[in-house]
């Protein structure tokens, strides 16, 4: 049986994982039957939000999510995944177990996510209110070598654009 596209859609809080695959997924669902959506912080509830976030339990996290990817490719399923997990060993793990594997990594440096700051994450951590914030606390792999480098510091390129740009690049249109 032929596999589906794993698009793998990483990048620090706040980057604009969710808000690009949601795009993505909801332009592919028009051309596409065989394709499902996954947020790596919705896999946390769906299996019991047994996990905390420090390095070790977002390594686990990591590894869940990487394992229902790879078990939905192999069944010819597309998957839009955005999820951190900024790890080289996921990386690896991905790209060991996945056939078609496209790594997609959302750009934005650190000082406009904390200018941006959505969710309010980077200024408490910054001032030690919280902890476990990867990229102030925590320490993360930027991808090496993706496939795609979307820069979304920015929304001169609209968010829509880019989501049309990674569905020609992994030849999903
Ligand atoms: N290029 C951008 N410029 C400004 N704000 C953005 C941009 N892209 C996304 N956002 C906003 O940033 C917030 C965080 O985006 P989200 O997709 O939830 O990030 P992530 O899933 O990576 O944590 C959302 O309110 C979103 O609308
Ligand atoms: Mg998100």
């Amino acid at each position: 049986m032929e596999n589906g596209k794993l698009l793998w859609i990483t990048g620090l809080s706040g980057a604009g994982k969710t808000t690009i695959a949601t795009e993505v997924y909801t332009l592919l669902k028009n051309l596409h039957s065989n394709i499902v959506f996954i947020d790596g912080d919705v896999i946390r509830e769906i299996l019991g939000n047994d996990l905390g976030h420090d390095i070790e339990d977002r390594k686990k996290n990591a590894v869940r999510i990487s394992k229902i990817c790879e078990f939905l490719t192999g069944q010819n399923i597309h998957v839009v995944c955005a999820t951190m997990s900024l790890f080289k060993e996921i990386h690896n793990l991905n790209r060991e177990n996945i056939e078609e594997y496209y790594e997609i990594f959302i750009d934005v440096p650190m000082e406009e996510l904390i200018k941006r700051d959505s969710k309010g994450l980077y200024t408490k951590a910054l001032k030690g209110e919280n902890k476990n914030v990867m990229g102030i606390d925590l320490p993360y792999d930027e991808p090496k070598n993706p496939f795609m480098k979307i820069d979304n510091s920015t929304l001169e390129v609209s968010i829509h654009d880019k989501a049309v740009n990674i569905i020609e690049k992994v030849g999903l249109n």
